[in-house]
């Protein structure tokens, strides 16, 4: 019997998250991720992620420096950069740059540092080429900031707001792990073949590329666009609806409740109720799901964590074509803790396929 897609087969064991849909159940390492984004940097649950326990003052301050010194990109990686044509799509960019960390050193396992170097440079890689293609001069790194404020400071040239940084900090951890999804399988098959981190980062990169793996809030902030202009939640919604139209940012294939990133972005960005955006974007939700057990009995239709995701890219002016890079940006810290469980207890990822074809006459 095929399984097309893989869908229900189990394929590996892990310590590193849970994902219940039905329960709307977020677990890494056995701590709730919403507590670990309102309670933890980036810093520490990449740390946590990768160690299986919290680092000491100490770990953390080496880790960060670690992390920040991985930040500056080398001259031959600003050449390749400054090289690529501008119509290369930005997650092609960051793949080629990926792909050019790979050096004869690479070892097998794969080491921290090989790790922290990738994580590190990611945020770097996407800020250089945004504002290359923008014309605008680029912004060196800052060391006094952490991973995620210096990602902003470096899109936008400016100190970030608060508030925007603890928002995006929270949707970094929130999204740097989600069970054995496409692009994580990718980097455990190139992996389990003993090949180097990068390569297994670089193909992850390529799945995650794809539009059904990357997403794109453009429906979200659209809806939200839509109201704003309008004026009235309630008569944009119900028109939608009427017309038969899906709401964006609404509903999930595996999580039945509220999922529980939608609900940790959410409970986070309430705490910034003067910024007008979250302000709209809750409002908006409350009204939304309201409408939809309405029109929609028995579906069980929530916001799922594109939702959130859209309205705090919207409110921070992240353009919609970074969406997917800085998912990106979030999700290799994932990638790179599978990449170590799976050089712990390797086993080649080798599945079979029925062949359909002729057989030849003997
Ligand atoms: N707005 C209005 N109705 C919705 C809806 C939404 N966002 N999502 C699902 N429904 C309705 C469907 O029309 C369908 O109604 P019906 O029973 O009358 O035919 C029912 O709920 C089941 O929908 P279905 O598409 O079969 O659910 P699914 O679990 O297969 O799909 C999604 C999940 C995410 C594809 C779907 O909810 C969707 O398209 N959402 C909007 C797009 C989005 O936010 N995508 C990002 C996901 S992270």
């Amino acid at each position: 019997m095929v399984h097309a897609g893989l869908k229900g087969i189990v394929a590996a064991e892990s310590e590193i998250s849970l994902v219940d849909g039905e329960r709307g159940q977020l677990v890494y390492r056995g701590e709730w991720a919403s507590t670990l984004a309102k309670e933890k940097s980036f810093e520490e649950v990449v740390y946590f992620l990768w160690n299986g326990s919290f680092p000491s003052e100490k770990a953390l301050k080496e880790f960060s420096t670690k992390l920040l010194e991985a930040r500056y990109l080398k001259p031959y990686q600003k050449d390749i950069l400054d090289r690529l044509p501008d119509s290369m799509d930005m997650m092609a960019v960051i793949r080629t740059v990926v792909s050019s960390m790979g050096n004869k050193a690479d070892t097998f396992p794969s080491t921290e540092q090989e790790g922290i170097k990738i994580v590190g440079l990611i945020p770097t890689i996407i800020s250089y080429r945004y504002r290359s293609l923008q014309g605008d001069p680029i912004i060196e790194p800052d060391a006094s900031l952490s991973h995620v404020a210096n990602f902003l400071y470096m899109l936008k040239g400016k100190t970030p707001d608060e508030n925007h940084v603890k928002a995006l900090s929270a949707y970094f951890v929130l999204t740097m792990e989600h069970g054995l999804n496409a692009s994580t399988f990718t980097a455990r098959v190139i992996a389990s073949t003993e090949s180097d981190l990068v390569s297994a980062i670089a193909g992850a990169i390529g799945a995650m590329k794809g539009p059904l793996h990357g997403g794109a809030p453009t429906g979200v902030i659209d809806l939200l666009e839509e109201i704003k202009k309008e004026g009235s939640a309630e008569r944009v919604l119900k028109r939608k609806l009427e017309n038969k139209e899906k709401l964006m940012g609404f509903g999930h294939r595996i999580y039945k409740t509220r999922d529980p990133r939608a609900a940790a972005l959410s409970d986070i960005t309430s705490n910034f109720y003067d910024d007008e955006e979250f302000k709209l974007a809750h409002e908006v939700e409350n009204k939304a799901v309201e409408l939809l057990k309405e029109h929609k009995p028995g579906r069980n239709l929530y916001a799922n964590v594109e939702y959130y995701a859209a309205a705090i890219l919207r409110s921070i002016e992240l353009p919609t074509e970074l969406f997917t890079p800085t998912f990106t940006a979030a999700r290799c810290a994932g990638w790179v803790a599978h990449v170590y469980e799976q050089n712990q207890n390797n086993s080649i990822i080798r599945p079979s396929s029925t062949y359909t074809g002729e057989i030849p006459e003997e």
